[in-house]
Formats: structure tokens, sequence, C-alpha cells
């Protein structure tokens, strides 16, 4: 079969990816299956930079096609903090979480956006960038234990629960890796055939 790798190490995001991808001919690799990758700097200024510099790295490295996201919480008071250094905020997300909670503490407008971009890379080269959101509002303590990162303190508009406590499946139709990677994956089935069977190990 066919494959793609996506450029991460992270296993919450490759099963993400691997439900989202249920369904197509195309099986998916990730960085765990590539352990002596050597990693990428991400000092892109944009999620849009990072996502393409971790896509052409892992596409070259690889030499299949690859993509790659790069993601963030982005808090309206905090001038859009911790944005692309949401990972880099604190050093585990129980502090990352505690950072943020006291950041806004007796803050008002608790108004945040999760944001994905997505990068395609093919034979060297990045084609094409896409980036979804999932807009919300972070709430006073943390709820729920599933998910990841700033999960447990994200309540989506619409919706009661956060995404820590949110049952997978809904979480994947709704976030904002799963807008920006159904535009992708349009994307690959209208214009591209990079999916074809060229690319069989
Ligand atoms: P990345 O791996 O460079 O994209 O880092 C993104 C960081 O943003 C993660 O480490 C999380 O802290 C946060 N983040 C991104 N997407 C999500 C999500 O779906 N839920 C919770 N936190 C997220």
């Amino acid at each position: 079969m066919a494959y793609i790798v996506v450029a991460t190490s992270n296993a919450h995001k490759v099963e993400e990816y691997e439900k989202l991808l249920e369904g197509q001919k195309v099986e998916l690799k990730s960085l765990l299956d590539f352990p002596n990758f050597p990693g990428v700097e991400e000092d892109g200024a944009t999620f849009r930079e990072n996502a393409a510099k971790k896509a052409l790295a892992a596409c070259k490295y690889c030499d299949v096609p690859a993509f790659a996201d790069d993601s963030g919480l982005e808090v309206e008071a905090l001038d859009g903090r911790p944005g692309i250094y949401s990972s880099r905020y604190a050093p585990t997300d129980a502090e990352r979480i505690a950072k943020l909670l006291g950041e806004l503490e007796g803050v008002e407008n608790r108004r945040a956006r999760f944001v994905c971009a997505i990068a395609i890379a093919v034979n060297g080269e990045v084609i094409e960038t896409f980036e979804g959101e999932v807009k919300g509002r972070i709430i006073d303590a943390p709820r729920g234990v599933d998910g990841f990162g700033y999960d447990p303190v994200f309540q989506p508009d619409g919706y009661e629960e956060t995404f820590g406590e949110m049952a997978q499946e809904l979480k994947n139709k709704i976030s904002h890796r799963a807008v920006a990677f159904k535009l992708a994956l349009n994307f690959v089935e209208d214009e591209m055939s990079v999916l074809d069977d060229d690319f069989d190990l």
C-alpha cells in the first residue's frame, strides 16, 4: 500500500491522524517509524512556516510524500500567546495549564482558539499549506483527562464539554487539526496523484 509520513513523534497526534485517515487508501507512518530522524528546529515566525519546515525535512529524510502540522493555542487576552510557543510555554502539560490559568486569573475575557497549519511536501518541495481553527474559551479549572496539551481547559464554542472530556470521535470532527486536515485531504484528492502506488515501499 502507498504510504505517507506525518512528521511528528507525538503519539497522540499520530493516533488522531490515523483516525482521520481511516478508509483512505494510504497507510500512515510517522517519525516513530524513523527513530534516527535528526529533528527540526521550529524557528519559523508562523504556524505555516514551522509546518513547512517539518514537512520538507521529513519528505527529504524519508524519501516519500510527507505532511506536518504545527499547532497551538492563541488566547485573546494574552495577545495571541502562547501561540507558536505553545509547547515551549512550560516544561509539562500540567505546568503549561497551571501557568495559563495563572496568567488568566481575574481576567474576564477567556476567548481563545486552537490553530493548526498543515504543510504537504512531495519530491523535496512544499506544495501547499492549509490552516484550520476551532474557537472557544479557557475555563477556570481543568476538566477531563482525555486528549493532550491544553485540552482539559479548552471548551469549544457550542459544547458543554472541554476537549479533555470529549469523545475522541467528536474532537476529531471539530478540531483545528481535523479542519486543516480535511482541507489538505481534499486538495490531495482533487489536485494530485501523490498518493499513487508509485510510492510503495
Ligand atoms: P506542536 O507539536 O509544535 O504543534 O505543538 C503544539 C502544542 O500546542 C502542543 O504541545 C500542545 O501544547 C498545544 N496543542 C496543539 N494542539 C492541541 C490540541 O489539540 N489539544 C491540546 N493542546 C494542543
